[in-house]
Formats: structure tokens, C-alpha cells, sequence
């Protein structure tokens, strides 16, 4: 009995559930396949992973072959955007998580409906597995779908009131919560949903009643039947195989397998709760649901990050962002104004660790990226609210205009429900109609803007196809397909005129994956066309340049001829980037993904996410694991197959790129294996010697490094080499004394400063002490008007202090001629003058400003301007003594 109950309690843990899923499906003739990332390979119709089968999304169309017929996979989603978004359910029900976990099987073209219910109906009920009790179940299907209806009813054992057929809700047979698909287009197919119903404690009915909504039966498992491609129009093509497609949220299961209500009370997210509960030092964390929110939204951020997405201003990172943001308002509600979300990170790890151990490697990267999204938010909200305060400041009326709140909110990033929070507490309404109305002008604004995205010059090219045959050759034969000048198709080109030549095929590399095109020479018979660049338009590869003589024209036979020596160095550089990339994740870590890269023939550039500044003993590292490299001499080879294998050879694949279903993929030695399209050394030996000459930051946790190889990174050395030869020449020093001497250069450099201080002012006093002898009065005041020439304004404000200290009492103003005959005039008035009402430096200056022109500024006892009109010194003078003559 004990034994019994020991394996009871171990059982349900959310990590036994999770195996005993793998196990029935292994045990079914399964291969189990890892979870994809949260970014959807080569699939920009979605904007986030949302589901177990996007990754297979290919394979269900028939452009993919599978390697497996049956998979099991245990897939990171998250719904917080696009068709599938939950996010702002998240905290408000039970259930809705925007991270969470999808256990799924998968049939490419093998087994259907049949097995599909069957083995779904094993897992839940039987003893040896989830163990529930069958007439807790229910069951939905379409009601077109007789075949399931009929499997249900007839070959499982529940009762016929337990199935429940569900329509569509329009005359769209795909309109019904029974017809699942991805995305607005892609693979789809009718669905049976299989329902807990967690008794009468909750409110609801069952799917299909009028009380469905309620918390009651909760969906737990949905099989979908893959057998149409959806296209734009809406139009079903049905796929060549049927299939199947199954889910079933982890954290959902569960809960039902643990008796608990809640996704947020199973053991792992109570363990995570209370753990975050502690950092953020609150107590309630029962009743108050801002601490699930924040629970689900670090898991979500963290993994987000895991898979490269950072926060940005839009697409992906935009709902990253949001993210963030929406848990830290969460902290705030619950009274927590310091920064705290990147601790989350750690307990996220230790409690989750049946998915979370993938981010250990990552973790202080995530932490980063974390806090310092958080100061960010925590700026915006400081600025956002002074601004807010300085509008309700100036309120009329007890109402916030709407396009205000709007224009805090799209301007500065200061969320909305924050403004209508402070206005609340004032009595203040905000025109939430008028926030509405602003918002879709800016959306139809930026669409506006966006059509104008795809330029002519592409729309135009794209439908010409040419085909590169640069890997081996830089010179071939080739005919001019097409020609074109100011983005309009033509028939000939004439001498000194640019243009775009279109070739059927060509050894010229355009531009792409980072590498810049390349330049050379088009010949024909008549003509000679100087290429400056070649670009990529779809399909079409164009030539830019200049034809400098003859003509040249379409039909022609060309003979087309690539620069060599710069596409040799471009090649170095290129293979050279690749190394660095594998010798950066040896030594900062496997975080070390690209952002972004440039390969030219002089340098090249690699941005990477990473939070730190590299240090010199990294950067040296570095160094010296590519030139070892290099030294090896490795054979640089190419292998063109399946994206698919390709992905399982290991080879680094960018996450946000779109791949073609064949790749190249490019092997140095034993040391890198990436995905490449461009132009390489056959041998790393090629490369010479490299040199990193730059590494900064270019946004929060991406880093830029700079380099050099061969003939480039030798000048590099000799420049350097050149440098420190001068340096030891004009300082009189050697390699080593240099760093002592620079030092005795710096100390004497501070004395001679301090001595040249110090007779300066003394010179100061001198000059200043001149001047008394033509002060004279106006009233009771004593006034000293003097003409200098060229004194800074530093000179200027201590000889001002000079002689206030010799007046005692008194109006100085000294006007000073600048060699650039600009003028500019300092006014000081002695304390009791001012205390007295008399006089202020400030309001002299304004006068002046009025009478003479020019802008100044101060304070009541010191106070300048510049004058802008071309009065002499003498003139100021005088005017500025009618002035005092006026006011005193
Ligand atoms: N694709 C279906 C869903 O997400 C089943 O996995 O519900």
C-alpha cells in the first residue's frame, strides 16, 4: 500500500507525466524528436512557434519527405501573438499560459483517425498510464466528420451522450472550434477535442451547451486530422496524405492528473511562485493573480530570449518587450517598484528543470538582457509620468484628451492603462475613444507606409531568372537577358550611361548573406560595361554599372569576368568570418548567435548577442584560436543536401533566416559547420594571418567585432609598428621606458598647467586692479564700462570677481573684443546692489539684448551675452552707460 502510494504521488509530478507520454508513444513505434526553438524555422507566417506541428509544417504540405512516419515531441510554444494569442487571458483564467509545453504525436501519411483516438484514449484512461476515470471524459467532433463520430462511439468505450458533435458557426465548414489550423494559411483539418469535466465544484456545462465557457470541462487534448492546405483565398486543397496532429498542453494535464484547479497550483509552479513571492517580498500570493502572471511571463521571456529573440521595437521582439512590460506593471500592482524580473531567471531554472536546464548556459544572458530592458521601462515610465503630470498640469476640465494619452503612449513607450491609473486617482477621465481613433490612424499610416516597401527596382527584375556559376568560375560566357536604366526595362545602353544588366548566367556573387557583390567587366563585340556592384532581385542576379564604350544590348553574347583579386579577398574574409564564429562560442559560449555580419574585401564585421565587453585576454584568445586554425591548413569544403539533414548534421542554422529546401553547407576542417551560400578559400592556410582590429557595442547585448586578414592585417601590423617608431622617436623613448616616460609627460604637463594658473591670475589681478582708476559714479553706485580684447570667459569671470572684490560695491561690465570680431560682455553686480534693489546683472544683460541684439543669459550678480550686430566696443560702451544712467 505504501509502495503503492509512494508511486502514486511520483507519478504525478509533472516530470513522470511528461516521460510516460514519450513511453506509450515510444511503445506505438514513435521516434521522439527534440522541441524546435520558439522562432519558426524558414516560416514567415508565423510569428511565433504556437503549436507541435509547425515544425513538421512542410512535411504535412508534401514538400518535405519525412524521416520518421511517426513522432512524438514535447514542443515550447508560445501564444502571445498572431493568430494564436493569449496573453492578455493570462492571470484572468486558470488555464492560459503564453509559455507552455505541447505534448504531441504525429502521423506523416500513416496512421489516422483511428489509431489517432485510440492511442489518445489509452494514455488518459488506462490503469497503466494517466488512470482517469472515463466518465469523466467528453469528446467533440465536427459534425461532418462522421468517420470519428463513428470510432468514438462505436470502438471506445464511452457513452454516446459524451460525444458531442459541433458545427460551424457561419456557412464555413472551417468555421468551428472542430476545424484546426495554423495560421490564416497552411495545413488544417477537422479536429476532435477531448474534455475533464472537474465536477460540479465549478461553474459550466459541456462543449457545445450554452455554459461551455465556464471553468468546468476543460479541454485537454486535441487531435487534429490533417488533410487540406488552406490557401490566401480561403480555398481548401485537400494534401496528397492524411495525417495527424495532436496536442496536449503539459501544465494543463497536469493539473488534472495533480487535482489541482489551476494551471499555477501544480508542483512546479507553486515551487516557482513562492520562490518569486520571496524575492519580490510579497505575501498574498494566493489572491493576488499579478504573481502568476509574472511566474508565466518569466518563463515566456526567458525562453524567448534562449531562442534569440531580443526586445526590440518591432515584429518578434516588440511582443517580447510587451512582455517584459506587462510583468513588470504586475510587480508594480503588487507594490514592487525596484527592478526585480531578471532574478526571476534563477528559480525559473531550478524549479523547471525538466525543460529549463537548456537555459543554464544562457542564463546570465538572459539575466542581462532582462535588467537592462527593465531599467529601460522603468526611465520610460520616470519620463512618461513628468510628462504626463506637466499636461495635467495644464488641464482644462476634468477629461485627458485621448490623442494625448496616445502620444505618451506611442512617442514614449508610457503604457496606457499606467496614464488612465495616475487620472484615476485625480478624478480624471481619459477620452479612451480618442486613444482608439489615434491608434488606427497610425496603424493605417504605417500600412500606408509599408506599401511602399517593395520597390520598383525588385518589381521589375524579379521576373527574369539568372544563375550563378561564381562558386568555381569567375569568368564565362554568357547573353544579355535583360537591360535596365532608372528602374524601366530597355533594349540597349550607350556609352558613359548606367544601368543594370541582366545575364542568364553569371559568375558574379550578388550581394547576400553579408558577403557584398562583386564587381568586374562585362564584353561584348561593341561594347564594355564596368560593373560597380551586383545586386539580388528575387530570382534575378543584377549587374550595376557603367558602360564605358560601345553599347551594349539585349540578345547580346557577353563574355562576363569577375575582379579576382577582390573576390579572392572577399572569399578570406568570408571563410575567415566563419571561424571567428566558432572560436567566439569556444570562448564566450554557446549564446554566441549571429545578429548580423558584413564581408568585404577589406574587412569584415560580426554582430553577435553577447551582454559584456569583450576582455583583452577573450579578444586574444580568439585571435588565437583562428589563426591556429588557419595555420592548419583545414580543407574548406562544401556538401549541398536537405535542409532537413542538414539541420540534424549539426551545422549552425540561423533562426531567422529562410532557407531553400536544398542548402550548402560549409565544413571547415573539424572546427565549423554552417550553412552558407557565399563565396570561400578552398583552404584555411589562404587566409594568412588574422587580426581583430575593433570590438564595441551596438544595442543592449550585441556586441560588434571588427577584423582584418592577410595582406590587409600585415598592413595593419606595419601601420601599427609605423605608429609606435614615431611615437618612440618624437618622445625621445624605447619599447620599454615608453609607459614611464608618458607618465613624466603628464606630471610635467599638471605642474606647467598649475604654474601657468597661477601667473595668469596673477597677470589677472594686475590688469584688473589697472582698471579701478576709471571707475566713476552715476548716482550713489560706483560703475567700472571697460573694452578688453580677447580674454576667455574664464579670464573674464575671475577678473570680474577681481575688482567686485576691490569695489566692494559696484556695476562691472567689461566688453570684450574676439579676434573672430564677435563680442561678447560679462555684467557683475556686488551683492548689496542687488539685495538693495538697484541693479541686477540678469535684467542689464536683458536691456542690452533689446537694445543691441544677441542672446545671453545668467544670474543676478553674474550675467553675459554675445552681441550680434556689428556695433564697436565704443559703442557698447555707450549705450550700455545710458543703460545704467536709465535704470539706476
Ligand atoms: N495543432 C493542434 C493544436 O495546437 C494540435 O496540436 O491545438
Amino acid at each position: 500500500m505504501e509502495f503503492y502510494s509512494m508511486m502514486e504521488s511520483t507519478c504525478t509530478k509533472i516530470l513522470m507525466i511528461f516521460v510516460k507520454n514519450f513511453l506509450i508513444f515510444l511503445k506505438k513505434g514513435h521516434k521522439i524528436i527534440s522541441s524546435s526553438t520558439l522562432i519558426p524555422n524558414s516560416d514567415q507566417t508565423l510569428l511565433f512557434t504556437n503549436s507541435g506541428m509547425n515544425q513538421f509544417k512542410n512535411i504535412f504540405l508534401g514538400i518535405d519527405k519525412p524521416l520518421f512516419k511517426r513522432v512524438a515531441t514535447a514542443q515550447r510554444c508560445v501564444r502571445a501573438g498572431g493568430k494564436h494569442n493569449d496573453l492578455n487571458n493570462v492571470g484572468y483564467t486558470e488555464r492560459h499560459l503564453t509559455f507552455f509545453e505541447m505534448l504531441g504525436n504525429f502521423s506523416f501519411g500513416d496512421y489516422f483517425k483511428n489509431e489517432a483516438i485510440q492511442f489518445a484514449w489509452e494514455l488518459l484512461t488506462d490503469v497503466n498510464w494517466f488512470n482517469l476515470s472515463k466518465n469523466k471524459l467528453w469528446v467533440t467532433v465536427h459534425n461532418c466528420d462522421g468517420e470519428s463520430y463513428d470510432i468514438w462511439s462505436n470502438q471506445i468505450d464511452i457513452p454516446n451522450e459524451h460525444i458531442v458533435k459541433i458545427g460551424s458557426n457561419t456557412n464555413d465548414f472551417c468555421d468551428s472550434d472542430n476545424f484546426w489550423q495554423m495560421g490564416n494559411i497552411g495545413p488544417c483539418g477537422p479536429c476532435s477535442e477531448i474534455f475533464y469535466d472537474r465536477g460540479d465544484r465549478f461553474q459550466g456545462g459541456p462543449p457545445g451547451s450554452l455554459e461551455e465557457f465556464g471553468e468546468r470541462y476543460v479541454e485537454i487534448w486535441n487531435l487534429v486530422f490533417i488533410q487540406f492546405d488552406r490557401q490566401e483565398n480561403g480555398r481548401l486543397l485537400s494534401l496528397p496524405m492524411l495525417s495527424v496532429d495532436t496536442g496536449m498542453g503539459l501544465e494543463r494535464i497536469t493539473s488534472i492528473l495533480q487535482g489541482v484547479n489551476s494551471n499555477f497550483s501544480i508542483d512546479v509552479f507553486k515551487k516557482l511562485i513562492s520562490s518569486i513571492s520571496r524575492i519580490m517580498k510579497i505575501n498574498d500570493i494566493y489572491i493576488n493573480r499579478s504573481v502568476y502572471v509574472i511566474a508565466d511571463h518569466i518563463r515566456a521571456c526567458s525562453f524567448l530570449i534562449q531562442d534569440g529573440v531580443l526586445p526590440a521595437n518591432e515584429g518578434r521582439g516588440y511582443v517580447l518587450r510587451r512582455i517584459i512590460r506587462r510583468a513588470i506593471l504586475h510587480g508594480k500592482k503588487l507594490g514592487v517598484n525596484d527592478i526585480f524580473f531578471y532574478k526571476l531567471v534563477s528559480p525559473l531554472i531550478k524549479y523547471m528543470q525538466h525543460i529549463a536546464d537548456i537555459l543554464h548556459e544562457k542564463k546570465d544572458f538572459i539575466a542581462e538582457i532582462l535588467l537592462s530592458e527593465e531599467k529601460l521601462f522603468q526611465d520610460t515610465l520616470k519620463r512618461g509620468l513628468e510628462l504626463l503630470e506637466k499636461q495635467l498640469i495644464r488641464l482644462k476640465g476634468n477629461c485627458l484628451n485621448g490623442e494625448i494619452a496616445f502620444n505618451l503612449y506611442d512617442t514614449y513607450g508610457f503604457p496606457f492603462e499606467l496614464t488612465q491609473d495616475v487620472c484615476l486617482k485625480r478624478g480624471i477621465h481619459v477620452d479612451q475613444e480618442g486613444f482608439d481613433q489615434a491608434m488606427l490612424t497610425q496603424k493605417k499610416y504605417t500600412k500606408e507606409l509599408n506599401k511602399f516597401d517593395i520597390s520598383y527596382e525588385k518589381l521589375s527584375l524579379c521576373n527574369v531568372s539568372s544563375i550563378f556559376v561564381g562558386y568555381d568560375k569567375l569568368i564565362c560566357k554568357s547573353r544579355v537577358m535583360a537591360l535596365f536604366q532608372n528602374n524601366k526595362s530597355i533594349n540597349k545602353i550607350y556609352t558613359k550611361e548606367e544601368g543594370i544588366v541582366i545575364l542568364n548566367n553569371t559568375p558574379f556573387y550578388g550581394e547576400s548573406g553579408g558577403q557584398i557583390g562583386d564587381c568586374g567587366q562585362l564584353n561584348t563585340i561593341s561594347g564594355f560595361f564596368q560593373v560597380s556592384n551586383t545586386k539580388k532581385y528575387g530570382q534575378t542576379i543584377g549587374h550595376l554599372g557603367i558602360v564605358n564604350s560601345g553599347t551594349i544590348s539585349v540578345g547580346e553574347e557577353i563574355v562576363a569576368q569577375v575582379d579576382q583579386h577582390k573576390r579572392k579577398c572577399i572569399s578570406l574574409n568570408h571563410s575567415a568570418t566563419h571561424l571567428l564564429r566558432a572560436a567566439l562560442s569556444q570562448v564566450l559560449g554557446s549564446h554566441v548567435t549571429q545578429k548580423g555580419s558584413l564581408v568585404n574585401d577589406r574587412y569584415l564585421r560580426f554582430d553577435f548577442y553577447h551582454h559584456a565587453t569583450m576582455t583583452t585576454t577573450q579578444m586574444n584568445t580568439v585571435e588565437n584560436i583562428v589563426n591556429e586554425q588557419i595555420w592548419k591548413n583545414a580543407p574548406i569544403t562544401v556538401d549541398v543536401m536537405p535542409i532537413e539533414l542538414a539541420r540534424n548534421s549539426g551545422a549552425v542554422i540561423l533562426i531567422n533566416k529562410q532557407y531553400d529546401k536544398k542548402v550548402r553547407v560549409l565544413k571547415i576542417g573539424n572546427f565549423s559547420t554552417e550553412l552558407c551560400g557565399g563565396t570561400h578559400a578552398e583552404h584555411t592556410g589562404e587566409i594568412g594571418v588574422f587580426m581583430i582590429t575593433k570590438e564595441c557595442s551596438i544595442a543592449a547585448g550585441i556586441r560588434r567585432v571588427e577584423a582584418v586578414t592577410n595582406n590587409v592585417a600585415l598592413s595593419a601590423i606595419h601601420q601599427y609598428k609605423m605608429l609606435l617608431k614615431n611615437i618612440f622617436q618624437s618622445t625621445q623613448s624605447d619599447d620599454k621606458n615608453i609607459l614611464s616616460k608618458i607618465h613624466e609627460f603628464k606630471c610635467r604637463y599638471q605642474k606647467l598647467e598649475k604654474e601657468i594658473d597661477t601667473l595668469r591670475n596673477q597677470q589677472i589681478i594686475q590688469q584688473s586692479l589697472s582698471f579701478i582708476k576709471d571707475v566713476y559714479y552715476i548716482k550713489d553706485v560706483r560703475i567700472l564700462v571697460k573694452q578688453v580684447v580677447n580674454m576667455t570667459s574664464k579670464t573674464l569671470f575671475n577678473m570680474t570677481d577681481c575688482i567686485k572684490h576691490q569695489l566692494k560695491s559696484g556695476v562691472i561690465v567689461l566688453i570684450n573684443l574676439n579676434t573672430n570680431k564677435k563680442i561678447n560682455l560679462v555684467v557683475a553686480v556686488t551683492k548689496d546692489l542687488i539685495e538693495r534693489n538697484r541693479i541686477n546683472a540678469l535684467s542689464l544683460v536683458h536691456y542690452i539684448i533689446k537694445i543691441l541684439g544677441g542672446k545671453g543669459g545668467g544670474r543676478p550678480d553674474f550675467a553675459q551675452a554675445g552681441i550680434n550686430n556689428m556695433a564697436t566696443t565704443s559703442k557698447i560702451s555707450i549705450e550700455v552707460n545710458s543703460l545704467l544712467h536709465n535704470i539706476l
